[in-house]
């Protein structure tokens, strides 16, 4: 009897020593420098991410140039779609709405994407560009209908004259409605004809026409970003080489920016297609003072000469690169160059006579093989010599591992890249195992951009599970931060009624938007990078995940902060002490400034219903000379700050 006693109390005594962690930050070992810009977001048109997503647009298929023109629109009376004499020659479709009087409409209506979002008392911006027929007076009646078909603004106009002019109108709706239609109607005899027919309401950020969705963007501020990778992913390669993105298309007037298929239109379940489109109403230009509104660096990625290796696996032959290469070229000039030069004339003359300050560059998307390695090797022989200031980014291929990754390594080293831009959606699982990925990484090589990266869980849910797995992962980057410069989640938006991909970091409907777990582990993450490694370590654990623990640590210099973050992946709390050595006049407060993401339940998500089930906490707790105590609650990840 005795015996069994003392067992299980020497058994209890292990499973309270072993739920007991003590781990120590050394701020004498001040490490590599975090950049600033580490953590950063990636943005493409997936999901309607751009159109029908930030760029604030409200009608579909405004130029009528979709593949079938009345997509996004349904004609009622007489109504055709011309393109003789067209007001846009890239865009040369319009539509002539022939009017037969009050009692027989002719006119237009427009579904929006998936609807229109229509704030009560909000402005909205009616443009188009119309000619009527010769000697006419034609009466338009506008209006906003709600999901009712009730109108709930209205505004009438004239239209004279039989050249093409532009006309701008405001309406203001009485009440809101996430599905609402935009429809127009001639009211009398007589033909006009309409092109560009675009409606934003008035709130755009920073209050731009040609504008972005206010409540995006301040989702994506609110992260800090440091780095803005743009447009894409499998965009930027496109289905086949003719529907890549290329960028000179997305600048310039908005109006004869030519439309081009989406790559992801025909990956959705539910849809009439095709009706993704990229209009580029959000094109470079906007791009990059999108990336300067964040204060974020911007990393475009261009098309190296191949189209998607998964689709058409379309290639342009080696001697026919020269005109890809000049895009390079070019883009640095329109971004970087002095107003007197051709593309650096444009971008004064579209708003921003300053440079944008350009300093990366990445050549191909996901690409692999020796196809990819000859033809980013013809890139940089020019751009190596002509810009040596820019930084050029090269692929290791769609996975993190395997065949092709390990043959892209090597030639990146030898192609001398800045940059190798590393993508991986795997399991919570990899993540977990991975927070150690980077610590025997060739420290003299290029340095690592985590281009892409998610964990999927099962059914893939933007669930906690997969956001402390990227937690926990993500300790091992800033451990690593000598060797890895740049990460960036992936994707970014999704519109919860046409999605095709998921996780994503933000979901939005037609009028609000919703923060996910993971979102909050880039902020947390984004808003206290801190400047420097430090050295953190603990009794017995390695904190790269043995025991379900994960620790890094950074100092900041710029707010005199010591930063320690920690991730509990098990399934009962346990008991930290943490203590910070090595400081020359040791701690400046008794009190460390915590922020907890923690949830009991690992498959919770945020909805739009309910937005608030995982969101950071922030509280104090008291230090003792250089020492914590805090209890590391389960399924838990913490930034600690120490003020010194
Ligand atoms: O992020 C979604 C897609 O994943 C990207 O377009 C592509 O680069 C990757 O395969």
């Amino acid at each position: 009897m005795k015996q069994s006693i003392s067992l299980i109390l020497a058994f209890v005594f292990t499973l309270s020593l072993s739920a007991q962690i003590k781990m120590t930050v050394n701020a004498k070992q001040v490490g590599a420098e975090i950049q600033p810009d580490m953590y950063g977001v990636f943005f493409e048109d997936i999901n309607f991410g751009a159109d029908g997503g930030i760029y604030a647009e409200l009608i579909k298929n405004r130029s009528f140039e979709f593949e079938h023109p009345f997509v996004g629109w349904t004609p009622f009376g007489d109504v055709v779609i011309k393109s003789t004499d067209p007001c846009f020659d890239k865009n040369p479709n319009y539509v002539r709405i022939s009017g037969k009087g009050l009692r027989t409409f002719s006119g237009l209506e427009n579904t929006g994407f998936k609807g229109i979002g229509i704030k009560k008392d909000a402005e909205y911006r009616l443009s188009f560009y119309a000619r009527a027929e010769e000697g006419k007076t034609i009466k338009l009646k506008l209006e906003i209908v709600n999901s009712n078909n009730d109108p709930i603004a209205v505004k009438n106009i004239d239209i004279s004259g039989a050249e093409w002019s532009n006309h701008t109108t405001t309406l203001t709706a009485n009440s809101t409605d996430a599905h609402c239609k935009f429809r127009l109607m001639v009211e009398n005899w007589g033909y006009i004809e309409m092109d560009h027919i675009s409606l934003f309401p008035v709130d755009t950020w920073k209050g731009r026409e040609n504008g972005l969705r206010k409540d995006l963007v301040q989702a994506l501020y609110d992260l800090t970003p440091g780095v803005f990778r743009f447009p894409g992913g499998c965009i930027v390669e496109g289905n086949t080489v003719e529907s890549r993105y290329q960028w000179k298309n997305s600048v310039g007037p908005v109006e004869n920016r030519p439309l081009n298929i989406n790559r992801w239109n025909y990956t959705f379940k539910h849809k009439f297609f095709p009706d993704y489109y990229q209009t580029y109403g959000l094109g470079f230009y906007e791009y990059f003072l999108l990336s300067e509104d964040l204060g974020a660096e911007p990393l475009p990625v261009l098309n190296c000469g191949l189209a998607c290796q998964y689709e058409s696996k379309e290639l342009v032959a080696l001697e026919d690169l020269e005109p890809y290469i000049q895009d390079a070229l070019d883009l640095i000039e329109f971004a970087n160059g002095n107003t007197s030069t051709k593309w650096g004339k444009l971008r004064a003359e579209m708003g921003h006579p300053a440079p944008f300050n350009l300093k990366y560059l990445a050549i191909g998307n996901e690409q692999w093989g020796e196809i990819y390695v000859e033809r980013l090797q013809r890139f940089i022989d020019v751009l190596g010599k002509k810009h040596p200031e820019i930084e050029l980014i090269g692929s290791s291929g769609p996975q993190p591992d395997g065949k092709d990754f390990e043959y892209l390594w090597p030639k990146m080293k030898k192609l001398n890249v800045a940059l190798v831009d590393e993508h991986y959606y795997r399991s919570p699982e990899w993540f977990l195992k991975n927070a150690g990925r980077y610590d025997s990484y060739d420290r003299n090589g290029p340095k690592v951009f985590a281009g892409e990266y998610a964990a999927h869980p099962q059914n893939r849910a933007n669930n906690f599970e997969g956001a402390i797995a990227e937690a926990a992962f993500m300790t091992g980057l800033e451990r690593n931060a000598d060797v890895v410069k740049l990460a960036t989640y992936a994707p970014l938006f999704a519109h919860i009624e046409a999605w095709q991909w998921r996780p994503d970091m933000i979901w939005f409907d037609n009028l609000e938007c919703v923060r996910t777990p993971n979102y909050f582990v880039q902020q947390m993450y984004g808003t206290h990078s801190g400047t420097n490694i430090l050295s953190i370590s603990a009794d017995n654990l390695d904190l790269k995940g043995q025991d379900g623990i994960y620790a890094s640590s950074a100092i900041d210099k710029n707010k005199t902060e010591v930063i320690v973050k920690v991730v509990n992946t098990n399934a009962e709390s346990k008991e930290l002490t943490l203590s910070v050595e090595g400081l020359k006049k040791g701690l400046k407060s008794n009190l460390a400034q915590i922020t907890m993401l923690q949830s009991n339940d690992l498959q919770v998500e945020n909805t739009l219903d309910n937005p608030l089930n995982i969101i950071p906490q922030n509280f104090t707790e008291t230090v003792t000379g250089n020492t914590m105590k805090l209890k590391l609650a389960k399924n838990s990840f913490y930034v600690i700050r120490f003020k010194y």
